[in-house]
Order: C-alpha cells, then sequence, then structure tokens
C-alpha cells in the first residue's frame, strides 16, 4: 500500500506536469525556433494552457476528459513515442484514476529529470482490466449491493456459499398420503373387491363348520337338590320357593288321607303342561291355561287336568334336611302316593 500513489500525489503529479509542459512548450519553439511559423503558431496556444494550469480535481478531470488540454498536441508533435495515449477516453471516474494512476506509474519510471523514487508497479487487478472497459463507479456499487456484480466485483468480494436444508418433512408427509392413495385404488378396484367379499365369505364358513363341530349341551341341574329342614314347613302350608328354579312346591297338610305328611308336587298340568299358579286365597292350584284347578294335597277337581298332580322324591338326607329327587315320579291314579318314598312323615321327624 505504501508504494501505491494516493489521488493527492497523482493530482500533484499531474498539475507538476502541465505546468513543465508549458515550460517544455516554450523551450520547444526556441530550440525549433529556425522551423516554420506554424509550429510557433501550434506552440503558441500552449501558452496560455500552461499558464492556466488546473487546480482543482474537477478541473483536472475536466481537462483529462476533454482530451488532455491543449498542451498535449504540441508536445505530441514533439515527442510522439514518449506518452502513448489510450484508445479510447475514460468514462468513469473509477477508470479516470485506473489511467491517471497508471500514467503516474509510466511517469514514475520515465522521470529522469526528478530525483523521485522508483514508482512502483500499479496493481494486477487494475492492469489486468482495461480502463475504457471499466463501467462508471455508480453502476459498479449498484451492481455490488443487487449483488450482480461483475467479474471485477467477484474477486472483491466473493460470494459466501449457502448452505441447503433439506426438507424431510415434507418427503414424511408425501409418503402416507401416497400409502392412502394405493390403499384407495386398491380397494376401489372390482377385482380387489371381489377378494375381499370371497374372503369374507370364506371366513363365515370356516366359523359356521366350526361352531357345527361342537355339540349343543344342555347344562343341567342335578335331580337332586336339598330343600331345608322339616321345620321350615308348617302344617297345612305351601312353599312357592323352588317353583320358579325346581319347578316344584313343598306342600305340607294332612287333607290326603288324615296324616301329616310333607311331599313334593310337580308344578306341571296334567291337562297339557302348563303351569298352574298356587292361590293362597283360595287354597288351590289354578291352570292358566285352560283352568284346571287342583287341591292342597294334588287332587284335580275342576277344568279339563284328567288325573292329579305328580309328586316327586322326597327323604331325609343324611344331615336331616329334606332332598328332593326329581328322578323319580309318583302317580295318584296307578296308587304310586303310597310309596313311603313320595312323602316324609312330619310326625316322624
Ligand atoms: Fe292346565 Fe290345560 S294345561 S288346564
Amino acid at each position: 500500500m505504501a508504494d501505491k500513489p494516493s489521488t493527492e500525489d497523482i493530482l500533484k503529479k499531474i498539475r507538476q506536469q502541465a505546468a513543465g509542459g508549458g515550460e517544455s512548450a516554450d523551450e520547444a519553439p526556441a530550440s525549433e525556433s529556425s522551423e516554420a511559423a506554424a509550429a510557433e503558431e501550434t506552440a503558441a496556444p500552449a501558452k496560455p494552457a500552461a499558464k492556466a494550469a488546473p487546480k482543482g480535481t474537477s478541473d483536472i478531470l475536466a481537462s483529462i476528459r476533454g482530451g488532455g488540454g491543449t498542451a498535449k498536441p504540441a508536445a505530441k508533435e514533439d515527442a510522439p513515442a514518449e506518452k502513448p495515449k489510450p484508445a479510447a477516453a475514460p468514462k468513469g471516474t473509477a477508470s479516470i484514476l485506473a489511467s491517471i494512476r497508471s500514467k503516474g506509474g509510466n511517469a514514475g519510471d520515465s522521470g529522469a529529470d526528478t530525483a523521485a523514487p522508483k514508482a512502483p508497479a500499479p496493481k494486477k487487478a487494475a492492469a489486468a482490466v482495461p480502463a475504457g472497459d471499466l463501467p462508471p463507479v455508480s453502476e459498479m456499487l449498484q451492481k455490488m449491493k443487487a449483488g450482480k456484480g461483475t467479474a471485477a466485483s467477484a474477486t472483491v468480494a466473493p460470494a459466501k456459499p449457502q448452505l441447503k436444508i433439506p426438507t424431510k418433512p415434507e418427503k414424511k408427509a408425501a409418503e402416507p398420503e401416497t400409502r392412502r392413495n394405493f390403499l384407495l385404488a386398491l380397494v376401489a378396484t372390482p377385482f380387489a373387491l371381489a377378494w375381499t367379499l370371497l374372503g369374507l365369505f370364506s371366513g363365515v364358513w370356516v366359523l359356521a363348520i366350526a361352531r357345527f363341530m361342537f355339540p349343543n349341551v344342555l347344562v343341567e341341574l342335578p335331580s337332586r337338590f336339598p330343600v331345608g329342614p322339616p321345620s321350615d314347613y308348617p302344617p297345612e302350608s305351601v312353599s312357592t320357593k323352588y317353583t320358579a328354579a325346581r319347578g316344584i312346591w313343598i306342600v305340607r297338610t294332612s287333607q290326603y288321607n288324615g296324616k301329616d305328611l310333607i311331599y313334593a308336587l310337580s308344578s306341571v298340568c296334567t291337562h297339557l303342561g302348563c303351569t298352574p299358579s298356587w292361590l293362597e286365597g283360595e287354597q288351590k292350584f289354578k291352570c292358566p291355561c285352560h283352568g284346571s284347578g287342583f287341591y292342597k294335597n294334588g287332587m284335580n277337581f275342576e277344568g279339563p287336568a284328567p288325573r292329579p298332580l305328580e309328586r316327586v322324591g322326597l327323604r331325609i338326607a343324611a344331615d336331616g334336611s329334606l332332598e328332593v329327587d326329581k328322578s323319580v315320579k309318583f302317580q295318584e291314579e296307578k296308587g304310586q302316593w303310597e310309596d313311603s318314598k313320595s312323602f316324609v312323615d312330619a310326625a316322624l321327624v
């Protein structure tokens, strides 16, 4: 950076050159006074240019844009090979400064009459890019701000690489939708629907066959069951405690043959098998189907019932309680009520 001439140095050098050019212009006509008068006429207008040396930056730039002043054509005639001019006039401030720096560098290199140190070589970037091809500074800044810089701006500020964030959630959200569409398409197809119905019917048939392999089992209660001690049944009483569950009445009466007996009557009507009801107020069994009536001891007395109710087996168990045995039945018309297994004598218990 120390070797690079600043703008002020360049401008100072330009002023010095402009002042020196005037003097050289003065010297040139002096040395060549013997030549044509036309040369004096061309050198003469160079004096005012040397006397009116530019003092401001704007004046210098204007003079450079305008072709470097009127003194240059005279010097060009004297020494055209020493100061080559650029092919195209610079347009932007940056290009003008670059061209000035390049000129200052060349002047430093060729400045044999000055004792100034050797001028450093201009920067590679400035030398590589022609001054005439550069756009204006404002345009370059605008392009750099917009991120669309040229190759020269790209070398100044390289673009940072941007990281790409993978979009996994979008893929995961798309997978279930695809699977759902596939299943809908599979179910909606007539071929798939037919196979589904066939599978359902096959399943039903398999279940029916499996059920057929297992027979129906009717779980029946045991025919023998206890009904409590004899003391639970007072004289001339009818117990309906086991009627609903076991289909019997426990009766204690002496109306049959004058003996205080306890026996179990079946609750099946001898007409067509209906279940009569015990009417405590009327002291009779009444069949709701056809009106048959039975006394407390089981003898039929009204209705279509052809015979008395049947008795079931009854005995005193080992624990002293009464035990009913429905596996045996006793019919009065057959003289079976005389069997001791059909009753329990209450006087003996
Ligand atoms: Fe009882 Fe007919 S079934 S009267």
